[in-house]
């Protein structure tokens, strides 16, 4: 099938450039021209696990093609989807301008029996009111629901095995689009879920929001294990061989981040708040995660001695999470923040993400290398699960620091290892080694 992407962020692109490994034609369209001119040089604007290999071996064929305007070029297009961002406002409302630019000019360039596919999480009512928008410009191209589930960082697996599809449709022959288009995914027994739009957009934000609360609710439990003297890794074990409860999604960190769980949870608040209807778990889970860089924080403090007053801190890890190069809603960032604000001496390194920091923090003293931020360093502070982390020569680490002392807020070390060492080591919702 013809198909056209407008937007190419880490939802738009990956989609974009894998439906064409699908079979599809594929014009991938964004206004930013930066953008659209390292694509058609086969350089990706984002670090995304696995994709490269796919831009460069379609990129050739003339099933993938990349536009920053919209012109006559996607007038065939047999079906749109739209990946474009739907920031937070304010409010904590999404930011669906996007969306309905995007919209109105798809309405112009395209036929009307062209599909017009939401892919960019919006709240439930979006894929109605965009329909009503759609008529009243006198056009009948209908629209369809169609949630993605995927991970920066696993992206390009996650398109090709997704766990299931959603699909939010008003026609049976939107279905029968739907079908044509992931045809081979269904050929591998992935199943469809087909529903009406409303539940389409909503199982999105209770998916995000559910994944969300799980991490909240480990984060608070490995407070707990520390307070009690219980070990998460043993707990997470015990309790996640409960098939109803499983081990995915049940690691303790910093608190989660990224351009999704933290907006998506919001929208989902506000969206019960307009609807009248109480979500205080939710509300509970903004709260805990909102907190969790200050605890992070009075953990650092308790290891040195109540104050990083002019102390060296060698920070490793500043993106959300490993094999992305993304610091959206990072608790890196957060807890950078709070260490500034006590005067530490602050040195950061992260494989993928010291460009986007640099733009962020105009006056953060970045290293090249691990080795490089822990030198002379008080503390090392582990606040993103990178692997090369678990990799240093810990004995070479424990040379170059000032004082043998760890911090990981991601469990990535063993306290054994590190004791032996000679290192005072410090980590979640386990024994400390000091
Ligand atoms: C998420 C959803 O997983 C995905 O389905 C949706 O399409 C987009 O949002 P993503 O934001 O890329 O994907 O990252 P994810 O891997 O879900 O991690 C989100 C946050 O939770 C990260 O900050 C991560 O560090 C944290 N996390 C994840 C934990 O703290 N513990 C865990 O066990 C898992």
């Amino acid at each position: 099938m013809k198909i056209t992407f407008v937007g190419t962020g880490y939802v738009g692109l990956v989609s974009g450039v894998m439906m064409s490994h699908l079979g599809h034609e594929v014009i991938c369209l964004d206004v930013d021209k930066n953008k659209i001119d390292l694509l058609k040089n086969k350089k990706l604007p984002i670090f995304e696990h696995g994709l490269q290999e796919y831009l460069d071996k379609y990129s050739d064929t003339n099933r993938l093609k990349f536009v920053d305007c919209y012109d006559e070029k996607i007038s065939d297009s047999e079906c749109v989807f739209i990946t474009v961002g739907t920031p937070p406002k304010k409010d904590g409302e999404a930011d669906l301008s996007g969306i309905f630019s995007s919209i109105k000019q798809l309405c112009q360039y395209t036929n009307q029996d062209c599909y017009f596919i939401i892919k960019s999480t919006v709240p439930p009512g979006t894929c109605e009111s965009i329909q009503k928008f759609i008529y009243d410009q006198g056009y009948k191209n209908e629209i369809i629901s169609n949630p993605e589930f995927l991970r920066e960082g696993s992206a390009v697996e996650d398109f090709i095995k997704p766990d299931r599809i959603i699909v939010g449709k008003q026609s049976q022959k939107a279905i029968e689009v739907m079908r044509n288009i992931y045809k081979p995914l269904l050929e591998q027994g992935i199943k469809i879920v087909e529903t009406d739009l409303s539940t389409a957009e909503l199982i999105k934000y209770t998916s995000n929001s559910f994944l969300a609360t799980k991490i909240a609710f480990i984060n608070e439990i490995s407070d707990l294990c520390e307070a009690v003297g219980a070990d998460i890794v043993k707990l997470t074990q015990g309790v996640g061989l409960d098939g109803r409860i499983g081990n995915k999604f049940f690691n303790p960190g910093p608190g989660f981040g990224g351009s999704c769980f933290p907006k998506d949870i919001l929208a989902l608040q506000k969206l019960a708040k307009k609807a009248d209807s109480d979500f205080l778990v939710l509300d509970a889970v903004i709260k805990s995660n909102t907190h969790r860089p200050q605890i992070m924080l009075k953990k650092i403090l308790d290891a040195l001695g109540g104050s990083v007053n002019d102390k060296n801190i060698g920070i490793l890890g500043l993106t959300y999470k490993a094999k992305t190069d993304d610091i959206r809603s990072s608790p890196a960032v957060a807890i950078i923040e709070l260490l500034k604000a006590q005067r530490a001496n602050i040195v950061a390194y992260d494989p993928e993400g010291m460009l986007k920091a640099k733009q962020y923090f105009k006056d953060l003293v970045c290293a090249k290398s691990a080795l490089e931020a822990i030198a002379n360093a008080d503390a090392m502070v582990i606040l993103t699960e990178w692997p090369e982390f678990t990799l240093l020569d810990f004995n070479k680490v424990k040379e170059l620091m000032n004082t043998p002392i760890i911090i990981d807020l991601r469990n990535i070390l063993e306290p054994d290892k590190m004791s032996k060492i000679g290192f005072k080591y410090y980590s979640l919702g386990r024994k400390n080694v000091c």
